[in-house]
């Protein structure tokens, strides 16, 4: 785990108000994996307080992106901060997806800002598997498509794709990957999460979402962060040090 001050070397602003950072991090660029996360210091002074994770949206050599939008205070000093200014960055931390894993087709599944740990995925997938992403929005202009491929789109107000959640869509396509040994991963809204498991469970499909709640330490540390167990030995689990990735079967959503 490291800890650095680094330079923001590039800020891309997307037009639904998306943010992307590109940040020079050498050390943690060369050994973290998607699905893995930095907890970002937002200022250099005491507020706020505590650090905000963010998941890593790709990689690029000696480069970390990391996407967001404004949600509160941190993400708004954030957003401020342009090409030179330094953060301070504390990664790589989590665990991250399985994408080695015993599969054919990668079937991921994003909601809105989950969108963010996908281009790296995407990425690392490259062309060893086949990859299907469906995507979705309440409108189109929460629908992020940034470096994903082979996209179908739903949205609630049917602004953009098909007019639907995204568990509907991933329904309507079930026939492109349920013949093929297909792997799920997810990430979006707690809501979308929760049928995305229960489409899993259903459709008897490995699948593996990356969650969300607030977080402290972001390394085990504070216990801040408990996520329910399905296992009867740990009753509880911690989503920055177990997680955020988990394997649906494993935590109640
Ligand atoms: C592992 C992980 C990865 C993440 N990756 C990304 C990412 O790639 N891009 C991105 O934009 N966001 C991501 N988030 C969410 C991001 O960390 C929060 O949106 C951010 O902390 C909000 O900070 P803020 O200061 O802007 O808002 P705050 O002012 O801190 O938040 C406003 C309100 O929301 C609550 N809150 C803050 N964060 C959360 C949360 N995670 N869950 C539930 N309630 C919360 C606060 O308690 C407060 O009441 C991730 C979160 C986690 C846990
Ligand atoms: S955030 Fe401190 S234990 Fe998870």
């Amino acid at each position: 785990m490291f800890i650095v001050d680094t330079a923001i070397e590039k800020s891309i602003e997307l037009e639904n108000d998306i943010h992307i950072f590109k940040i020079f991090s050498p050390d943690i660029a060369s050994i973290i994996n998607p699905g893995e996360f930095l907890n970002v210091k937002v200022s250099d002074t005491l507020y706020p307080l505590l650090r905000r994770p963010f998941s890593i949206c790709d990689v690029e050599g000696d480069y970390i992106f990391l996407m967001f939008n404004i949600f509160g205070e941190g993400t708004r000093i954030l957003a401020h901060k342009h090409p030179g200014d330094i953060i301070n960055i504390l990664g790589p931390l989590g665990k991250g997806f399985n994408f080695g894993s015993n599969f054919e087709t990668a079937v991921i599944v994003a909601g809105g800002l989950g969108a963010a740990p996908f281009p790296f995925l995407t990425r690392k997938i490259g062309n060893k598997k086949n990859i299907l992403t469906l995507i979705g929005g309440k409108t189109h202009r929460e629908v992020i498509t940034y470096g994903m491929k082979n996209i179908h789109i739903a949205t609630d107000d049917g602004s953009l794709g098909t007019k639907g959640t995204v568990i509907d869509l991933l329904n309507e396509n079930k026939k492109l990957f349920t013949s093929s040994r297909a792997k799920i991963f997810g990430c979006g809204p707690t809501p979308m999460l929760k049928a995305l498991k229960k489409f899993s469970l259903e459709n008897n499909l490995d699948s593996e979402v990356s969650t969300e709640c607030a977080m402290a330490c972001g390394f085990g540390i504070c216990q801040g962060c408990p996520i329910e167990s399905t296992s009867v030995q740990d009753k509880y689990l911690l989503v920055c040090k177990d997680g955020p990735v988990f394997n649906v079967r494993d935590v109640v959503i």
